[in-house]
């Protein structure tokens, strides 16, 4: 028998505040056309004043405990992924594991940027199959329009805020391919490249910062990379792209995540595309289109995913999940 981290509740959580392509008009030289031709995205939600990235971690939580029909309590690790915590410290997962209620567990934050919830899921992996824990939640959530310039046209019109959440359970499973639950990470990481996306701030500074990226730089990085963690994830447990049923890539720029799919040998039609209505949420968009691919009935029970994602540092991984 083989111990397995299986998925058996998600959620997610948007602020609100929708923001149309077309807001940006008013204050800087762009369009609506060239920010959906460029990017694929049609608009973003935005956090409300005060509104902070544990609130929306916490919501979308309590959402994918509601679905595993489960309470905080019933939960032994919380790890969040996020780049943009409330506090310096204490982590945004301990604030969600107050927040929904949870006395027993632990929690811990990962910062990985927008490749975050791919290190964060192989934590908590890591922790059910050692048997540190045997029910974890993994969060994304992260409010970017914090950390925006916005009279950078070249980076404020790509982001958003949001959260998504993912209850694992140790489950047995027959050690092979057709177990449900995680079936293997990869992870990787190239600090040479730190300063092609990066926040010009930070404690250590006395300063908050904004998000500087070199755009066309991370878009070559992204499609080099991308696919080849795709396919080393998959290899780790003897699959190829005829075995995928869902792509679940970080949501950044559609361009890229066709590109990608392509790479991989993967038709559109099997990708979850949500960056037109969330625009990149960095560690929550995975998260994000998994709950939206379940609520859309596009992701069943069974069906073998692949997600990947990328971002600063740089730092970038995969993970196959049967679902
Ligand atoms: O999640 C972390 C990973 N991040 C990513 O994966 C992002 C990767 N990069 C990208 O998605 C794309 O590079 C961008 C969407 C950021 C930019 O697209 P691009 O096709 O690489 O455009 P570009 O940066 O080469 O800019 C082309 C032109 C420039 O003008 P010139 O120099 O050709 O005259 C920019 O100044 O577009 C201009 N531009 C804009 N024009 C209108 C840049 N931003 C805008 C804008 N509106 N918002």
């Amino acid at each position: 028998m083989t111990r397995r981290a299986v998925v058996i509740g998600v959620g997610h959580y948007l602020p609100e505040r929708v923001v149309p392509n077309s807001e940006f008009e008013k204050s800087l030289d762009t369009t609506d056309e060239w920010i959906k031709s460029r990017s694929g995205i049609e608009r973003r939600h935005f956090a409300a004043p005060g509104e902070t990235t544990s609130d929306l971690g916490a919501k979308a939580a309590m959402k994918a405990l509601k679905s595993a029909g489960l309470t905080g309590e019933d939960v032994d690790a919380i790890v969040v992924a996020t780049s943009t915590a409330d506090l310096t410290f204490p982590s945004a997962a301990t604030m969600v594991q107050d927040a929904i209620g949870n006395t027993k567990g632990f929690a811990f934050d990962v910062q990985a940027v927008c490749a975050g919830f791919a290190f964060a899921l192989a934590n908590a992996n890591a922790l059910i199959v050692s048997g540190q824990a045997n029910r974890a939640l993994v969060i994304g959530a992260e409010t970017f329009s914090r950390i925006m310039d916005w009279t950078d046209r070249s980076t404020c019109v790509l982001f958003g805020d949001g959260a998504g959440a993912l209850v694992l359970e140790a489950q047995e499973g027959n050690g092979t391919a057709d177990d449900r639950g995680v079936l293997a990470t990869d992870l990787n990481s190239d600090g040479r490249y730190k300063e092609i996306l990066y926040v010009d701030g930070g404690v250590s500074t006395h300063t908050t910062g904004v998000l500087k990226m070199q755009g066309k730089e991370v878009f070559r990085h992204a499609v080099e990379k991308l696919a080849e963690t795709a396919h080393t994830s998959l290899a780790k447990v003897g699959l190829t792209a005829e075995d995928v049923d869902w792509v679940v890539p970080h949501q950044a720029n559609i361009r890229i995540i066709k590109s990608t799919a392509k790479k991989l040998g993967v038709d559109m039609d099997r990708v979850v595309v949500t960056v037109q209505d969330h625009g990149n949420t960095s560690a929550a968009s995975i998260p994000l289109a998994l709950s939206v691919g379940v609520e859309n009935s596009q992701i069943k029970q069974g069906d073998l995913i692949v997600t990947e994602a990328i971002g600063g540092g740089l730092a970038w991984g995969s993970a196959i999940i049967r679902w």
